[in-house]
């Protein structure tokens, strides 16, 4: 199943995120696909506010870390990872990437995801994000399985 969005603005992007977050749960995966400046930081800042309800964090790209850690209060850990520095799959271990990709406790958010595609779990929702011409993006979001349908169902909406 899957749903496009054309993104107008970085406001528009932050928005779908936000969307995205109010239905993220532990044990979620979601894998962004797209290339530099196509929006994936921009989109997972709305993921991360509507995730943790609001309470103030500043989403920034993982540079130095690889993987940024946020927590709020009974809400699920939202677990930021950025993969454009690494040079290999062997890196993948050293930054705990199993833990947090298999996580009971937690909701993985992966940037640069087709640099791992081998390794992600048999199930995630998929995230395209295409620039098009200016400020315009095109996002395509895709439910691999019934299991994230509820990213893609809209209230009101007859799937
Ligand atoms: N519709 C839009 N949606 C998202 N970002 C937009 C949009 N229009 C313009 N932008 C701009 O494009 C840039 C997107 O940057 P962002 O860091 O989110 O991309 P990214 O995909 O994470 O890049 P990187 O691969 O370098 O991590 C920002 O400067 C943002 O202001
Ligand atoms: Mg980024």
């Amino acid at each position: 199943m899957r749903k496009k969005f054309l993104s107008a603005s970085p406001a528009d992007t932050t928005a779908l995120g936000r969307f995205l977050g109010m239905r993220l749960e532990r044990g979620d995966c979601l894998a962004l696909f797209g290339e530099l400046g196509s929006g994936k930081t921009t989109l997972i800042k709305g993921v991360v506010d509507s995730a943790l309800s609001g309470a103030p964090v500043e989403v920034t790209s993982p540079t130095f870390c690889l993987v940024n850690v946020y927590t709020a209060t009974a809400r699920p850990a939202v677990y930021h990872i950025d993969l454009y520095r690494i040079k290999g799959v062997s890196e993948l271990s050293g930054i705990g990437w199993d833990e947090y990709v298999t996580s009971r406790e937690g909701a993985s958010i992966i940037e640069w995801a087709d640099k791992a595609v081998d390794f992600l779990p048999e199930d995630y929702l998929k995230i395209e994000l295409e620039h098009l011409e200016k400020d315009f993006r095109l996002i395509t979001i895709s439910a691999l399985t019934k299991k994230y349908r509820r990213f893609v169902v809209f209230p009101g909406h007859q799937a």
